[in-house]
């Protein structure tokens, strides 16, 4: 009998110890929740005062956040608000567009980015991704017609797209660019944080992203007359001191100050775990490269990536959910991409009724998987997550 010299290792979805012993973290800011978030929340209960405007003793904790955030955005206005969606729907009526308006946004992009569109009376268009899954400037340009008035460019999973092409495309069709960064706190693109290239950028703060609140958003804007809509219609239009000329009319979307405080904390944390992030990454996609059988996602500006993710493209979909399903075995946390097809939902899909898919955009996702990187990751986290990912790559190459 001839044993070979490096017998594989049992896979654990066969039977064999899993790569990790336990769950690797998987979440983004919220493993990192701690004493500075307690603190902070603690704070705004003794002062009984959880409302952002008024109180008996109001600690300012949303105002802080975004005085603290426009700063880290570097950008001169940061609006918080309920949630990533609230944020998506107040930029858009910021921006002043009008029912029945076209906005077009990529294929690979969340539920949230058709949803917003729709409750705000806008028509989605979608146009396709190029070989990183972000928005294609050449098929955005094919899907303008006559009732386009916006882009919604969607950094997903942590990588900016192609800022220049794309504002090159809106001034030549007179098009609003809005910047959805929900999934890219912490990315940049050519040194400029994404947020800051269009007319307006949103970001969330929902339990999984980098950083967290539980459920928030942010509007960011250099543009006042974006914000002083933007302030309006999240506040139901209220009249509050200093506020000039007649209020749109809005709905509540602010956010409270309980929120705020945990928001405070961990955007304070985040200089510190958005390095280890980015050092992560960088491991985790050099032995990911490796290994033949995986082909990492590449993006315009691999530098600005925020480290949250890596997508890896198998050669075939089979292969992709084999792969898929053998890690998550082994206690490395991955998903599909295919479940973030933005036209993927029945909801958004069946209230379009006829619209033009984006093939090539179906066709890459089936066959990429996402593995998300928690900040929380140690070193030795990583040594795992790393050891699982070359025990499925072995597996699969055999
Ligand atoms: C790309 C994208 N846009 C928008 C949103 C909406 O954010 P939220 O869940 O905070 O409403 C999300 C959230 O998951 C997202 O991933």
């Amino acid at each position: 009998m001839i044993i070979p010299e490096n017998p594989p290792e049992k896979l654990a979805c066969e039977g064999g110890k899993p790569a990790s012993p336990e769950q690797l973290p998987f979440m983004g800011g919220a493993d990192l929740i701690g004493e500075e978030e307690k603190r902070e929340l603690l704070d705004v209960i003794d002062s009984k005062s959880l409302f952002r405007y008024y109180g008996t003793d109001p600690r300012w904790k949303v105002k802080t956040f975004e005085k603290e955030f426009s700063q880290v955005v570097d950008i001169p206005h940061a609006l918080a608000v309920s949630s990533g969606t609230a944020a998506l729907r107040t930029a858009f009526v910021g921006c002043g567009l009008e029912q029945g308006d076209e906005i077009i946004m990529p294929a690979f992009a969340f539920l949230a980015c058709p949803a917003a569109a729709i409750t705000c009376g806008l028509r989605p268009v979608f146009c396709e991704c190029t070989e990183g899954l972000l928005l294609d400037p050449s098929s955005l340009e094919q899907r303008v017609t006559p009732r386009t008035r916006a882009i919604l460019v969607v950094h997903m999973v942590g990588a900016a797209a192609d800022m220049d092409k794309i504002n090159e495309v809106a001034d030549r069709n007179s098009l609003t660019v809005i910047e959805d960064c929900a999934q890219a706190f912490g990315t940049s693109f050519r040194g400029r944080s994404v947020g800051t290239w269009g007319r307006t950028g949103i970001f969330s703060l929902q339990a999984m992203k980098t950083i967290t609140c539980g459920e928030g958003g942010v509007l960011v804007t250099g543009d006042s007359e974006v914000y002083r809509r933007a302030l309006w219609y999240h506040d139901l239009g209220f009249e509050r001191k200093g506020r000039d000329g007649p209020p749109l009319v809005g709905e509540n979307l602010r956010m409270g100050e309980l929120a705020g405080a945990v928001a405070l904390a961990q955007l304070r944390k985040a200089s510190t775990f958005l390095e280890r992030m980015r050092r992560n990454h960088a491991r985790v996609r050099e032995a990911a490269n490796s290994l033949g059988v995986l082909d990492v996602r590449e993006v315009p500006d691999p530098d600005g990536d925020n480290g949250s993710a890596l997508i890896v493209e198998l050669p075939t979909q089979d292969l992709a959910d084999i792969f898929r399903k053998a890690l998550s075995a082994e206690n490395v946390r991955c998903d599909r991409c295919s479940d973030k097809l933005a036209y993927g939902y029945p909801v958004i899909n069946e209230s379009l009724g006829e619209f033009e898919r984006c093939h090539e955009t179906e066709e890459r996702l089936g066959r990429r998987v996402m593995i998300p990187l928690s900040p929380a990751l140690t070193e030795t986290d990583v040594d795992l997550l790393i050891h699982g990912i070359e025990k499925v790559g072995a597996s699969l190459e055999q």
